[in-house]
């Protein structure tokens, strides 16, 4: 694409859609069928998103100004969604601390993470940003694709991850656009160069956190030591083996050429139907951009 071309596929909509899940229910600790580490690594990664999606919003926003129209409107679009996804999550969060996790360690973390990003400056917040982008986006497409990852999970959880995962591939497009613009005077080596380096620093403390996080939920259920790290390791990596199925769309982010897009995973969405086109994605909700 040019360095002012949307990717987004013509005829997508972002559509924020401003859904509530599971807010007068009271959730059941081990919601992901009654298993310690599936309920952990999703409840590690619900933790990340209050905090992580504010810092999406405003990595993108700090470079919104002076866009081509098309692009603004779609930053726009993708405020609002990653503002809903925030609240949703963090009411979740607090669904998860009413059933007895204490998240405030995996808090910390992400807000000492946050912190260090932040101090250096908005490109590279921008670089984080997009990256992280590229994780949600295979995530959800895995989500999506395979029923397999949420098979036993409680049905107004499973509802906020798949309504979740339709959205983030909607808008997977938005960040890396606006880093191409952002970025359209640099040297073609440079981007690729900072966008490279960013990716794997990211990715180190994603798997890391992330597992750190599992382990520390896993023991607040009382799975320690060999059994938990056994436990983890196989669910992330052998089955149903999320982070192995999205190896390979990780590393694609490397070659040249590469855009979100370039994986038209528009087929998914179409089989989330009552999340896609329902009456809610009608409704008129408040932009928060
Ligand atoms: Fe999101
Ligand atoms: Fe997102």
């Amino acid at each position: 694409m040019t360095a002012t071309a949307l990717s987004t596929p013509a005829g997508l909509e972002i559509t924020p859609r401003d859904r509530k899940f599971g807010r007068n229910e009271r959730l059941t600790r081990l919601w992901h069928g009654g298993r310690v580490e599936a309920t952990a690594i999703y409840n590690a990664l619900s933790t990340t998103f209050p905090l992580g999606e504010a810092f999406f919003v405003e990595s993108v926003r700090a470079f919104r100004e002076g866009t081509p129209p098309s692009l603004a409107e779609e930053i726009r679009a993708f405020t609002t969604q990653e503002a809903i996804h925030s609240r949703e999550h963090d009411a979740f969060n607090k669904r998860a601390i009413e059933a007895g996790y204490d998240l405030t360690r995996l808090e910390a973390q992400i807000e000492r993470r946050l912190a260090v990003t932040r101090s250096r400056g908005p490109f590279v917040n921008l670089a984080a940003t997009m990256a992280l982008e590229h994780f949600t986006a295979i995530l959800a497409h895995q989500l999506l694709a395979n029923a397999r990852h949420l098979e036993g999970a409680d049905r107004e959880t499973a509802g906020l991850w798949r309504w979740h995962a339709v959205e983030e591939i909607e808008h997977k497009g938005v960040a890396y656009d606006t880093w191409l613009w952002a970025t359209r005077d640099w040297p073609r080596f440079k981007r690729w160069k900072v966008k490279a380096r960013i990716m794997m620093y990211v990715t180190r403390n994603f798997v890391v956190d992330r597992t750190a996080g599992s382990l520390e939920l896993m023991r607040q259920d009382g799975v320690t030591g060999l059994k938990a790290w056994s436990l983890l390791m196989t669910y992330l990596w052998v089955r149903p083996g999320v982070f192995r199925k999205i190896a390979g769309a990780w590393f694609k982010f490397f070659l040249p050429g590469f855009h979100p897009w370039n994986e038209d995973d528009r087929h998914l969405l179409a089989g989330y139907a009552s999340i896609a086109s329902g009456t809610e994605a009608k409704r008129k909700v408040r932009r928060a951009a």
